[in-house]
């Protein structure tokens, strides 16, 4: 299957899923309202799309990678719903809509993105989930690991801490990218290597792709934020300078930050390159990271 099916595959099984797994008739209704606005429909689903490839490295079953995606795009949709909020970046579009905290509003925002990221777990922990507990107690934990205070929160953190100064150095806007951004994609690669229980070269080789992608992930979005539109891109653009964020462009320009994301592509595909066929997706998919236009 190429890249482009797989994909299109990918988003279409997510929403189902996500669909079955959040009914309506709940005690809240209208936070499951705010849960579903913000995680069904548009969004490209990368992150699952990468726990499914790499769970296909080891011949995982279908239903333990899907759900493994699923609970990783909840933590993602509610990462997006509170960096959407006034008190982070103050936006009002994402994936072509209104953000949450304007469709709904401020409180209903911040319980719709708590719901999500408590409902990741308890999709990750059930066990319909993986048969093994342990494999499924090693999900959660990599999960919390990569979602915390030292993976994707630490890095927002660190992201709004960036506004209030200039001149960070690579070291630092590197440190940034790779926590907000990074974490996830790491553990979306290396949910493969947990569910198969695969040794640690695994671990390693997919970590290394994983650090590379994120990297040139993040470089892209924030090259987009400047050379895309609202209406290509389905979120405000021009929204980075403005707010004094800490990114690539800051310090090599467009060209440099280009140069530099092309650079990641090709140390990411040279990581996976042990896993000859099976990982051409994972290939195709470094490329596409840095050439989309959405
Ligand atoms: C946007 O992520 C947030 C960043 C980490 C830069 P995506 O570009 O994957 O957003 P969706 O899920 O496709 O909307
Ligand atoms: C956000 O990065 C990363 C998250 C953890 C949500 P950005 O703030 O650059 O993401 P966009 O551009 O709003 O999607
Ligand atoms: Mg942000
Ligand atoms: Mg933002
Ligand atoms: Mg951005």
């Amino acid at each position: 299957m190429t890249f482009e099916t797989s994909l299109k595959q990918t988003a279409q099984a997510v929403d189902t899923l996500l669909d079955e797994l959040l009914p309506l008739d709940a005690p809240a209704r209208q936070v499951v309202e705010a849960m579903r606005y913000s995680s069904l429909g548009q969004g490209k689903r990368l992150r699952p799309f990468f726990v499914m490839e790499s769970a296909r490295l080891f011949d995982v079953g279908e239903q333990s990678a899907l759900r493994t995606g699923v609970a990783l795009e909840c933590i993602h949709c509610y990462s997006l719903v509170h960096d959407d909020l006034p008190a982070m970046d103050d936006d009002d579009l994402r994936r072509g809509k209104p953000t949450c905290h304007i469709a709904f509003d401020e409180a209903t925002a911040i319980l719709a993105g708590d719901g999500l990221l408590t409902f990741a777990f308890e999709i990750a922990a059930d066990p319909a989930t993986h048969a093994d507990p342990r494999v499924r107690a090693e999900l959660v934990l990599s999960l919390a690991r990569a979602a915390g205070k030292d993976g994707m929160v630490g890095g927002q953190m660190l992201d709004l801490m960036a506004e209030q100064r200039t001149g960070q150095t690579l070291e630092e806007i590197m440190r940034i990218q790779s926590l907000k951004t990074g974490a996830l994609f790491g553990f979306s690669l290396e949910a493969g290597a947990i569910l198969a229980r695969a040794d640690e070269v695994d671990h390693k080789a997919l970590r290394t792709y994983a650090d590379k992608i994120g990297l040139a992930f993040q470089i892209a979005d924030d090259i987009l934020d400047v050379e895309s539109t609202p209406e290509q891109l389905g979120k405000q653009t021009q929204k980075d300078a403005e707010a004094g964020k800490a990114t690539f462009i800051d310090l090599f320009g467009l060209d440099g930050a280009r140069t530099k994301a092309n650079e990641l592509v090709e140390e990411a595909v040279a990581a996976v390159h042990r896993y000859g066929n099976k990982a051409t997706n994972l290939e195709d998919a470094a490329r596409f990271v840095v050439n989309r236009k959405t």
